[in-house]
């Protein structure tokens, strides 16, 4: 018997890189795609490649998601389009050089980009699937969401924005069926650091991990139910021991007084 209930897949970012081996992946998986990225050309490139190779029924959405108006609109979409069961947060820009260097301008599109458009997104989501009573969404973060002292902090503080944001979605989506994951990809061989001027040498070529076998680690952690993925980290424990020492602080981080370390010697 052939599955005739149309599921939809939302990917951002389906242009290239990371996000067009998503949508592949996700029309193998059975989905219908909506993708979306500014360059039609490229997204219509792909769209063809999809339904050749899997029949899947593919949409191709023109969008600037650094603008607002863009992602109400789509924000909607997620929320009216009853057939969108999957939703995967990819687009993303990272600076050109440092934050001294680059524009306010650079860093509110970055936000815009990188934090408003998923938030938003998520959060219709979140909404829409609770409703629904099923659906998953996957959030793009970066290692850098460890490693504040890499690249600038606009951008590894938007992929710990990512972290946070999915964590507490998740916690609070899990009783109704709805699955969050945010996944932190080191190194990726994509257009991203050319996009950026990076130069090929700062990252040596062996941590570079190719975006089709980000995509497919990704989906393994998703099938193991995991929340937050670390597809390069190879020794588990590293990661627990990470989440138990943050929770270790926990019970210390709220006091009705300051700690003595912060107790002026003299009250003046
Ligand atoms: N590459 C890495 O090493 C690496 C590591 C960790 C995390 N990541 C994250 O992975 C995600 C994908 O990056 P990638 O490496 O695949 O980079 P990429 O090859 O540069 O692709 C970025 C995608 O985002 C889209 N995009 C950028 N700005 C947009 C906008 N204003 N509106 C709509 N779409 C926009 C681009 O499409 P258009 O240009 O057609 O709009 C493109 O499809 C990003 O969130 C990035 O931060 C990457």
């Amino acid at each position: 018997m052939t599955d005739t209930v149309v599921r939809k897949a939302i990917v951002t970012g389906a242009s290239t890189g990371i996000g067009a081996v998503y949508a592949r992946k996700l029309a193998k998986r059975g989905y219908d795609l909506v993708a979306v990225a500014r360059n039609a050309a490229r997204l219509e490139a792909n769209a063809r490649e999809i339904r050749e190779e899997t029949g899947r029924a593919v949409e191709v959405i023109v969008s600037d998601l650094s603008k607002s108006t863009e992602v109400t609109k789509l924000a909607q979409r997620v929320t009216e389009d009853s057939t969108i069961a999957f939703l995967v947060n990819n687009a993303g820009v990272s600076s050109y050089g440092g934050m001294l260097q680059n524009t306010l301008a650079d860093a509110e599109s970055l936000i815009a980009v990188n934090v408003t458009a998923p938030t938003l997104l998520s959060i219709a989501a979140a909404k829409a699937f609770v409703a629904r009573g099923g659906g998953a969404v996957v959030n793009i973060s970066s290692i850098t969401s460890f490693a504040p002292e890499m690249f600038d902090g606009a951008y590894s503080g938007s992929k710990n924005y990512l972290l946070n944001l999915t964590v507490s979605l998740a916690g609070s989506t899990k009783d109704a069926g709805v699955r969050f994951q945010v996944v932190l990809p080191g190194p990726i061989d994509t257009e991203m650091w050319a996009r950026a001027r990076v130069p090929e040498s700062v990252i040596p070529r062996s941590k570079i991990m190719s975006p089709e076998d980000l995509v497919e680690a990704a989906f393994v952690g998703f099938d193991r139910g995991e929340v937050v993925t670390l597809p390069a980290v190879a020794d588990e424990n590293v990661w627990t021991s990470y989440e138990a020492a943050r929770q270790a602080l926990r019970p210390y981080l709220a006091a009705g007084q300051p700690a003595p370390r912060y107790r002026a010697l003299s009250r003046t």
